[in-house]
């Protein structure tokens, strides 16, 4: 099963003075398993992308669609999308009304309702038993924003999207989202992950895909991404730490810069096209 993207465009308020491109012509596949960061400025076309990969939004020009699934599978019944700051949308008395409101709206049956909620409450490491008679708005931040993934990963969808879903946490937090991303892997679900967070990135992926107003610029390994500190630089693009070192220094002294990235990046270091395996 694949989401494949065939040149989406999307123009917002098209017809209207107030016309824009939210994305310009972008092709993209994912198939099952993969895990892919899309990285880029504000209004790169991020969130776009993730909508229309979802089947939430209909492009205006190109196709989205779902390649290789069994007869009737769409996007939307497939592809989970956690939206940004998710916990804004909470309308439920209590987390365990949340968390199955998508199971409810399918017309699964209460009993395996109960059972996967309180799988996907363990997921996001929230115990079931203290928080399902919870008000959701009486949650720490951080809690709120596990229990709103845990309403979508509880839908057990084969791919799972999420925009900036350690925005504005602590670390902590951030630290169980990237847990949880590592057992959905795991579990065989594809990934697709918007995030300003290099590190999460670089800790949850294969490969990077950098939009820049509405296109993709760059598409490769975390590695190749994170070295290119001409790409970074004219994006205001982070990289965690390690590549910003090794960055900084390529500029003043690239011989040095390469020993040190097989060092700290764990690259063989060559030297005049040498490997230097032999010392
Ligand atoms: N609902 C909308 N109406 C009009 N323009 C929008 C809307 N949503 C996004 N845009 C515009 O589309 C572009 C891409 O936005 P978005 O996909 O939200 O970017 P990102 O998630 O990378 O910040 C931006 O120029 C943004 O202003
Ligand atoms: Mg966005």
């Amino acid at each position: 099963m694949r989401i494949v993207l065939d040149s989406v465009g999307l123009t917002y308020d098209r017809g209207l003075p107030t016309a824009r491109s939210g994305l310009g012509g972008v092709s993209l596949s994912i198939g099952a398993g993969d895990a892919v960061a899309i990285m880029g400025p504000t209004g790169s076309g991020k969130t776009t992308l993730l909508e229309i990969a979802a089947g939430l939004v209909a492009p205006t020009t190109g196709s989205a669609s779902l390649d290789e699934a069994e007869d009737g599978a769409s996007l939307k019944s497939r592809v989970g999308l956690v939206y940004q700051f998710p916990e804004l949308q909470f309308f439920e008395e209590t987390v365990f009304d949340e968390v199955a409101y998508g199971l409810r709206a399918a017309r699964i049956g209460e009993d395996e309702v109960v059972r996967r909620v309180h799988a996907a409450l363990d997921r996001v490491r929230l115990k079931p038993s203290s928080f399902v008679e919870r008000s959701p708005l009486t949650l720490s931040a951080g809690e709120q924003r596990r229990a709103a993934i845990a309403a979508l990963v509880v839908l057990e969808r084969p791919f799972l999207l999420l925009d900036e879903p350690s925005a504005g946490l602590d670390p902590r937090t951030r630290d169980r989202i990237l847990e949880l991303i590592h057992r959905e892997r795991e579990a065989g679900r594809a990934i697709l992950l918007v995030t300003h967070d290099p590190e999460l990135a670089e800790e949850t992926v294969d490969r990077i895909v950098v939009l820049s107003s509405g296109s993709i610029v760059a598409d490769g390994s975390p590695a190749d991404v994170f070295g290119d500190a001409g790409l970074l630089e004219r994006l205001g693009l982070e990289a965690p730490p390690a590549h910003e070192l090794v960055n900084a220094l390529s500029r003043r002294d690239p011989a040095v810069a390469r020993d040190v990235a097989s060092v700290v990046l764990g690259r063989p270091a060559l030297r005049d096209g040498v490997s230097n395996d032999r010392f």
